[in-house]
């Protein structure tokens, strides 16, 4: 079997019709996904080489992320979503940007919720600390433009509203405001080339959400939801919501869906069973990860070292990876089915 009709691991498509680029050189493959997977090196390795029929392969796995639609410097941004509030959207968004960064992109994350921002805490950015502000030169014979430099923290670049005020300046956005606020927090950030911008969005179905679903280019949209029903709704709404704007949506991230106990380690469904898989069903999206609630998901999250920089190797952390690997892949698997153009060409040789 030739390895170009190798099924990606999360797509099932032959790595061919997705333009990934493979070369064989005896038992050395080397690989190009649109989607970046260095936590599966090992494991791919040996599916290639069953695969292949040899006793094993060395795999060079390389990453290239499909063109984008930009702004800028921004090849695709996502938005992290859900419809109910508390459900663990941060927590997800954060830990699947880091994850992103660890499986090897180039990831920027924006904290959206101009309410309540708490990528900041998340991120263990100290209180007060201040984005360094740079100039550039504006249109010709106009003033300077001036950017936010954002924040390298844990490995990402990350820009929150909680860079920018103090917890004794009142906020009191009103919708325009809020759409205002949040294209220029996008637009006035000098990101660093990103693979992929991770937006957390703030609860809810209303302005902010369909502001920066139309104004912004958002590639897709993850929807995080706990198992219960009434966050299932939500849920829902949410997926309806960016449907109806023609964002397509990479999949649901249920959360909390077991309680372990720390003692007996035992597991159980305390928001009910598998809510999350039959959203996923019902609109035909992939169910990317489920997540156990732990003390040390909300203690690493809350303390500012998130579980997927704290523990990157860890049970947890592989969740979170196993997700942003899936997440790329739908995003790689959209771009590619739609316009071909930009495909990477694949090239094989048997010497
Ligand atoms: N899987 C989990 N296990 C344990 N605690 C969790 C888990 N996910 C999130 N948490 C905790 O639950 C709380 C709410 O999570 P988070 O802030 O991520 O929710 P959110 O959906 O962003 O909330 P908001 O709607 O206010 O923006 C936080 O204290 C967080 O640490
Ligand atoms: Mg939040």
């Amino acid at each position: 079997m030739k390895l170009e009709q190798f099924p990606d691991p999360y797509l099932d498509i032959p790595w061919q019709d997705l333009g990934a680029r493979v070369r064989v050189s005896g038992s050395d493959v080397a690989v190009t996904l649109g989607y970046p997977a260095a936590g599966m090196r090992e494991a791919l390795a040996g599916r290639l080489a069953a695969f292949l029929g040899v006793d094993h392969v060395d795999l060079d796995l390389e990453f290239r992320a499909p063109d984008g639609r930009g702004p800028g410097p921004i090849k695709h941004i996502i938005a992290v979503a859900s419809g109910k509030g508390g459900v663990g959207k941060s927590t997800t968004a954060v830990n699947l940007a880091l994850a992103l960064d660890r499986e090897g992109a180039r990831v920027g994350l924006l904290d959206a919720d101009i309410y309540g921002p708490s990528q900041g805490m998340m991120l263990g950015v100290p209180e007060g600390r201040r984005p360094e502000i740079v100039s550039r030169p504006g249109k010709p014979g106009g003033e300077d433009d001036r950017f936010f430099v954002p924040i390298k923290a844990h490995g990402i670049q990350a820009m929150s509203m909680s860079f920018l005020v103090t917890e004794k300046t009142p906020m009191v956005w009103r919708g325009p405001m809020v759409s205002g606020a949040l294209q220029q927090l996008l637009g006035q950030t000098l990101w660093d080339e990103l693979d992929y911008l991770i937006v957390d969005m703030p609860p809810g179905t209303g302005d902010i959400q369909l502001t920066l679903s139309q104004r912004v280019p958002v590639a897709g949209a993850v929807i995080v939801t706990t198992p219960q029903d009434i966050a299932l709704i939500d849920a829902r709404k949410g997926i309806e919501m960016f449907r109806k704007v023609d964002i397509p949506v990479l999949g649901v991230v249920e959360n909390m869906s077991t309680f372990r106990c720390p003692e007996c380690g035992h597991e159980s469904h305390i928001f009910g069973a598998a809510g999350g898989g039959r959203i996923a069903e019902e609109f035909a999206t992939p169910l990317l990860g489920q997540l156990p609630l732990t003390l040390e998901i909300r203690e690493q999250a809350d303390g500012g070292t998130p579980t997927v920089a704290r523990d990157p190797e860890g049970e947890i952390a592989a969740i979170y990876r196993d997700a942003a690997r899936h997440m790329a892949a739908e995003l790689w698997r959209l771009t590619s089915a739609g316009d071909r153009s930009g495909a990477v060409p694949i090239t094989m040789s048997d010497d």
